[in-house]
């Protein structure tokens, strides 16, 4: 694991999009795993951006999305399908059949669960997988006990992630307490991870995960297991981290950090990307 720290939330999202987009000129054919949430509105604003300024291609990429949740239509304005292709589908010249995302409005919950592993496995795994943190350390929609060998399943939500989640819906009774999402197994498949965080809210949950126990009660400590990740943060969530110095220092010497240390630009993000 190497982690980065940034002087802002606009300056980590720029960086990692910056990731995503060499991977993508690496590879055209990449197979993304894609987070939703606030956090990921800048990532998703800057991605557009560099489609419009700078051409980056995604006709050929593919994208998995990490979960979804169960009963919403994906014309549903509070499902991840709706929030992907309000933010980055629809502004980016992917082909839509090749974003995938579990049907949360399947007969059979299981089997649409078990074919969302299939497909997967049918497109040669996941090559990176993009990531944030829920306020109780999920990665997903992974809940504290989940698995750490868990796969793509139903999962009920938390209180927490209820109250903080709902706010997301313009009536917060309408979210489903439900999830379908993949597992925290499903996610340590992926070749390379890149794990977002930002805000003082999250310095906790973000100390707990990468510098705490690994422990199924903070699915997103699974990730020190995994030889790729890359976990981007920014002043305000790295306050409680102990080995700062260290990570500063990585990031400032080691020669793969190289072409991303330039200030990161101040970029004007399009008014329907502006982070709320
Ligand atoms: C949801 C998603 C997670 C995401 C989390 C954090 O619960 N299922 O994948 O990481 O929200 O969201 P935010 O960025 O809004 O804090």
């Amino acid at each position: 694991m190497e982690l980065v720290i940034q002087p802002d939330a606009e300056c980590a999202a720029w960086l990692v999009a910056s990731l995503i987009a060499k991977a993508l000129r690496e590879k055209p054919h990449l197979v993304l795993g894609l987070a939703t949430g606030r956090t990921m509105e800048r990532v998703y604003g800057y991605l557009v951006q560099m489609h419009r300024e700078e051409k980056l291609d995604f006709s050929l990429c593919r994208t998995f999305n990490l979960d979804e949740y169960i009963g919403l239509s994906p014309d549903h304005p509070g499902s991840y399908r709706y929030y992907m292709d309000h933010h980055l589908f629809n502004h980016i010249n992917i082909d839509h059949r090749n974003t995938f995302l579990p049907d949360g409005t399947a007969p059979d919950l299981k089997a649409a669960c078990r074919r969302y592993e299939e497909t997967i496995l049918e497109f040669g795994g996941i090559d990176l997988q993009l990531l944030g943190i829920g306020a109780d350390g999920h990665i997903g929609f992974n809940e504290p006990l989940s698995a750490l060998r868990s796969r793509t399943r139903e999962k009920a939500l938390t209180p927490s992630t209820i109250a903080v989640n709902s706010t997301l819906f313009r009536r917060p009774e309408e979210m489903p307490t439900r999830a379908l999402t993949m597992g925290v197994g499903t996610i340590l498949d992926a070749s390379n991870i890149i794990l977002l965080v930002t805000g003082s809210t999250k310095s906790d949950i973000l100390a707990k995960a990468v510098e705490g126990p690994i422990t199924a009660m903070v699915s997103a400590s699974a990730l020190q297991l995994h030889p790729h990740c890359q976990v981007v943060v920014d002043e305000h969530a790295a306050v409680k981290l102990q080995a700062q110095e260290y990570y500063r220092w990585v990031f400032d010497n080691e020669p793969d950090w190289a072409e991303f240390r330039a200030p990161c630009p101040s970029r004007k993000v399009l008014p329907h990307h502006r982070p709320k």
